[in-house]
């Protein structure tokens, strides 16, 4: 199993190149079960949880290729069935967004039902009573869905219980073929949503409302190929700022949109980073100094990210006083604390809440990767330690993190992968 060797104390400095985001890229990949002509989709990340659902999309028979791991073609006039295995999706649990896709164009759909993971129980019930809104018969038997519509779904009104990214990309991806108007309520506001929706109105779709709470779809019958360019990864964005503003270096991300993640954007600010924005890059200089420590609460989109929770904790456990950060989207995702803690953090949890008091220095121990987003935490957390740092279980890190090292080596950091 690889492991990371970091040798923490430098400062990082330099640019790095952004990929396209992983969360955007799997619901594009799931969307092009709905073109009938031949699709291509661009600045794909070379990553395993995409090469994943491109597996489990030529599964369904589905013509599709992986060239150079950053550019994807499908033809899905070949598709030949509608079943998505467990084998598949109990590896990558964003494969149940073929299910939207699927029942909306062949009326029938057996997807997997996704297990939760390390940081919670992640439910789709959501997602399947908003398909039912729309007319889908769905059971649920022996750990698979199974979705099934006599002719096209019936445009309806969904009300989602609450905001649901892959809630909202199922039920987008099944309205755009339904026959009348989905009104879809309570919806996801999410970068990635946009971009799934600006695809699929250059394949043909009638969709208003986009980047709001409120979609209005008017089914068409038919929607087509098109070439589209996955939006840049505003995660890989922020966390790798954070590695400039963990280590007091100066880095500039290129390829990216700082509209993507203003949230995170002020809270590097109010550590006392200096942020440039660009049009396609963002600048952050810590200018040698220590953070000040920073308060926040996850939110939903426009709001601060789950998603870059625990890379902005990791560099509050080295800053200038205390925070509370409030976890409120997920139920257990705070893994990373006792892995920061085994390197000297103070981090005592309550509930959802964590208070982070600052430390002069962290040092390096052994720690062990739990979840993605947990994963670069700690690789953050290594790189502003003293000493050199094992990372154990990086395969959770590969999943969206594209060339990590290589990327971070880059920017001057002591890191090697180590296979055991
Ligand atoms: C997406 O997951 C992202 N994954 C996650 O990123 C991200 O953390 C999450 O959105 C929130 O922003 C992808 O886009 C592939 P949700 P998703 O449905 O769609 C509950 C990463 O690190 N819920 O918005 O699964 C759910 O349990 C990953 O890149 C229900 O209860 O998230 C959670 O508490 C991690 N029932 C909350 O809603 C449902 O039917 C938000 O989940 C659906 C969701």
């Amino acid at each position: 199993m690889d492991k990371f060797l970091i040798q923490g104390g430098t400062k990082l400095r330099g640019e790095v190149r952004i990929s396209g985001a992983k969360n955007a890229a799997l619901p594009l990949l799931a969307a092009t079960i709905l073109a009938e002509t031949p699709i291509t989709i661009t600045n794909v990340p070379n990553l395993k949880d995409v090469n994943t659902l491109v597996e489990l999309i030529a599964g369904l028979g589905v013509t599709i290729c992986y060239e150079n791991g950053h550019l994807v073609r499908a033809d899905t006039s070949t598709l030949d069935n509608q079943f998505a295995p467990y084998e598949l999706v109990k590896t990558m649990r964003a494969s149940i967004l073929v299910l939207g896709p699927l029942l909306a164009r062949y009326g029938t759909a057996r997807v997997s039902l996704p297990g939760g993971c390390a940081i919670g129980s992640r439910p789709v019930d959501q997602h399947l009573k908003a398909l039912e809104a729309l007319g889908a018969t769905i059971e649920v038997e022996n750990g698979y869905v199974n979705a099934h519509v006599d002719g096209r779904l019936k445009g309806g009104e969904v009300i989602f219980d609450m905001v649901t990214v892959g809630g909202t990309e199922n039920i987008l991806m099944a309205a755009v073929l339904a026959d009348g108007v989905t009104t879809i309520r309570n919806a996801a506001k999410e970068p990635e949503i946009t971009d799934l929706a600006h695809m699929l109105v250059k394949m043909g779709a009638k969709i208003e409302g986009i980047d709001t709470d409120t979609l209005v779809v008017t089914g068409v019958e038919h929607l087509n190929g098109c070439e589209h360019a996955v939006v840049a990864d505003r995660i890989e964005t922020g966390s790798y700022l954070a590695a400039a503003a963990i280590t007091g270096g100066c880095i500039k991300t290129t390829h990216t949109d700082p509209t993507l993640l203003e949230s995170v954007l002020e809270k590097f600010e109010e550590m006392g980073a200096e942020v440039t924005r660009g049009e396609d890059w963002i600048e952050l200089d810590m200018q040698d100094k220590r953070p000040k420590a920073v308060s926040f609460r996850t939110l939903p989109h426009p709001e601060f990210p789950t998603d870059m929770q625990a890379q902005v904790m990791a560099v509050n456990t080295i800053a200038k006083g205390f925070a509370t950060i409030s976890e409120t989207i997920f139920e257990n995702r705070f893994m990373h604390v006792p892995e920061l803690s085994r390197m000297g953090a103070n981090i005592q949890v309550e509930g959802n809440d964590a208070v982070v008091t600052g430390v002069d220095k962290l040092s390096a121990a052994p720690v062990m990767a739990t979840d993605l987003r947990a994963s670069f935490s700690l690789v953050l957390a290594a790189l502003a330690a003293e000493g050199e740092t094992l990372v154990d279980r990086i395969y959770h890190i590969d999943r969206g993190y594209e060339k990590i090292e290589e990327k971070l080596q880059g920017l001057g950091a002591q890191i090697k992968r180590v296979s055991e």
